[in-house]
């Protein structure tokens, strides 16, 4: 269900998130107005985390992709979890946040030199290299500040997650990581023992996103095991860690049925456990970055709703003031949200609309055909499951200022994200002499 962590309907009919009315804060921090279930988050971290301790020595890391900003980096140090970074700006906001570097892991398929020795000098818990180019330049760059790096390797299992083309990532046609099948892998882990600067502690791989199929997990296994396996027979080499990356799937619509967080830790574990048995290798440290299942349920965008327009015999729009700007996902990947009237929650559905933003695009529709209490301009939408990969895919197009961000929690509201202005919007802009007025 959409309604997750402490969010509910309180008996004025309104919807309630962290103790308070979202009314109020619509009212306090301005529309659009990205809401964070600061409770929720945390039981979905410690959910996690606590699913696969059970099982022993394993690792979740947060993959800050997702949603990054200080108080966030915070909350996943707090809550004992790793953090996935995939950039400078990501690895940067970890590092101002206080975040312990050790527990970092560095991503990315084109890291740059830059990036790469701000991860040395703040001595990361391990990059995991994608490519060619990156183990050489990583081992370098090691060895010019006399380390060791602990790395992985990504490697791309050939393996098609059943989710949307532009999010599935482990099918051999990518462009991540080191194929399985056709030697690179092999070549690659090879290369890797021999680079003095370089420790190589396992393998890594991501098959995709919004994955509902434990089997997807567990044909990846079958396959990184195997490898494993080859690298011990043929080096003696014995790798600690396999790190399966993230694309736990969540609940954003009706039909989406996700495994609950026991299973995946359940299945998962298992699966490596009897691989790793079979193949006659001690059990790795079993790693996992889930973003999405992490922080999405507990996101809320509340919206407030202006014109509409009925296409008569066809549909009925009605717009918000927000959009592809603040979310992006429906009109990328045809993304479904659920979504609710917040000031008219107890009243019936009865009517079916399309909810378009302000963006000057056709393409730029949040919602297509959901049912809603009969909306009027003034009233306050609220999306759900919009934790994560919105504020961090938003955008300033056709000049909008991005929302705030309000971190709910008991009865206290904080702004983690101030709302841009229209100064902000200028701020980069230079105007050369030849143009002065
Ligand atoms: N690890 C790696 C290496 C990844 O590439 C990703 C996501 C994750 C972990 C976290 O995946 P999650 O658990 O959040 O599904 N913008 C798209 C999703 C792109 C995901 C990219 N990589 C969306 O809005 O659906």
């Amino acid at each position: 269900m959409f309604l997750t962590g402490t969010m509910k309907i309180n008996n004025t009919g309104h919807l309630e998130i962290g103790g308070i009315d979202v009314l109020h804060l619509v009212k306090d921090y301005g529309s659009p107005l990205w809401v964070i279930d600061e409770q929720g988050f945390r039981d979905n971290c410690r959910s996690f985390r606590d699913a696969f301790l059970n099982y022993g020595d394993t690792m979740v890391l947060y993959a800050s992709k997702s949603l990054c900003c200080l108080s966030i980096c915070r909350i996943i140090d707090e809550e004992g979890l790793g953090l996935d970074v995939v950039s400078g700006g990501e690895l940067y906001t970890a590092l101002q946040a206080g975040f312990p570097a050790d527990r970092i892991y560095f991503h990315g398929n084109n890291k740059s030199r830059e990036e790469l020795n701000m991860a040395l000098e703040a001595g990361v818990g391990r990059i995991v290299v994608d490519n060619f180019y990156e183990l050489e330049l990583l081992n370098n760059l090691s060895r010019e500040k006399g380390l060791i790096t602990d790395i992985l390797l990504r490697i791309t299992p050939g393996v098609e997650a059943h989710t949307h083309e532009y999010i599935k990532t482990g099918q051999i046609d990518s462009k991540f990581g080191f194929t399985l099948t056709d030697g690179q892998a092999w070549e690659a882990v090879k290369r890797a023992l021999q680079c003095p600067g370089l420790f190589l502690q396992g393998l890594h791989c991501h098959i995709g996103s919004q994955i509902f199929e434990p089997e997807s997990f567990q044909h990846t296994i079958e396959l990184m095991i195997e490898f494993m396996k080859k690298i011990k027979a043929e080096t003696g080499y014995e790798l600690a860690e396999l790190d399966l990356g993230g694309g736990f799937g969540i609940y954003y619509a009706p039909g989406d049925l996700p495994p609950t967080t026991e299973k995946w830790a359940e299945v998962i574990i298992n699966h490596v456990k009897a691989q790793a048995e079979k193949a006659g290798l001690k059990m790795p440290r079993v790693i996992i970055e889930p973003g999405r299942a992490l922080i999405s349920p507990a996101g809320v965008t509340l919206y407030t709703i202006g014109s509409s327009k009925e296409v008569t015999g066809i549909r009925k729009y009605i717009a918000v003031d927000g959009g592809m700007n603040d979310n992006p996902r429906p009109a990328l990947y045809n993304a479904r949200h659920s979504a609710i009237i917040a000031n008219k929650a107890q009243l019936a559905a009865d009517e079916t609309v399309s909810v378009a933003g302000k963006c000057c695009e056709s393409g730029d529709m949040l919602i297509w055909d959901v049912a809603l209490p009969q909306a009027e301009a003034g009233d306050i939408l609220a999306v759900f499951a919009t934790g994560a990969y919105t504020y961090s895919m938003s955008s300033n197009y056709n000049r909008q200022p991005r929302p705030a961000m309000v971190l709910v929690n008991q009865g206290n509201a904080d702004v983690i994200i101030e709302r841009e202005t229209y100064k902000d919007l200028i701020r980069n802009d230079r105007i050369p002499g030849r143009l002065k007025k």
